[in-house]
């Protein structure tokens, strides 16, 4: 087991992937360390579909423009996560949003995705998160209903090489001390 600081500084962003399967028991260990993100007062509004069916996959990469360097990977990831969220449920109370940023679903689901990430990478298999394509597409293809969004397509898969790390800004330039 990878220490924790190795797992977050050594995850990468994969886009290219080899031609092996993700086995069951380790698609379930992502998803279990899905069930346990944390959530605004624990409402867990996410939905995740599992997509391995070809056709689907083609679908869904058509949804993505052609400048997403992750558009590709799509159809070649053995398996695919759909991670949906239910709108108007993280950050409101009785309908009604509780802070100025309404609706948190956003980012419930961005703590999931890294639980994810950081999960699959510890199993040595890369992830990507995908935003840029076009979700109303990518919500007939999967059918998900009105209430929810579809909004990230998470491939996964055994990397087929090396990434680079993208450079990071130092700690001291974005670290503020008492005062912004
Ligand atoms: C919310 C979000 C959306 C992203 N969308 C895309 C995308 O559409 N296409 C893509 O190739 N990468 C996408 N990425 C990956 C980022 O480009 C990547 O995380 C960043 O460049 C840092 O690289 P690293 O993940 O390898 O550290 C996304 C990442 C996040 C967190």
């Amino acid at each position: 087991m990878k220490e924790l600081m190795d797992i977050i500084t050594g995850r990468r962003s994969v886009r290219r992937y080899r031609d092996e399967a993700v086995g069951e028991e380790a698609l379930a260990q992502l998803l279990e360390a899905a069930r346990w993100a944390q959530s605004w007062a624990n409402t867990q509004c996410w939905e995740i579909i599992v997509v391995r069916d070809a056709a689907v996959k083609v679908a869904l990469q058509e949804a993505i423009p052609e400048g997403n360097p992750g558009r590709r990977c799509v159809e070649s990831a053995p398996v695919l996560l759909a991670v949906c969220g239910k709108r108007r449920v993280s950050g409101f109370y009785q309908g009604n949003a509780l802070t100025r940023f309404g609706d948190w679903m956003l980012f419930d689901l961005g703590v999931l995705t890294q639980n994810i990430a950081l999960t699959a990478h510890t199993l040595g298999l890369g992830s990507l998160v995908l935003g840029l394509f076009d979700h109303d597409a990518a919500r007939k293809t999967l059918g998900v209903p009105e209430d929810f969004e579809i909004v990230t397509i998470m491939p996964i898969g055994y990397p087929a090489g090396d990434v680079p790390a993208p450079p990071r800004r130092e700690v001291a330039q974005f670290t503020h001390q008492d005062r912004f």
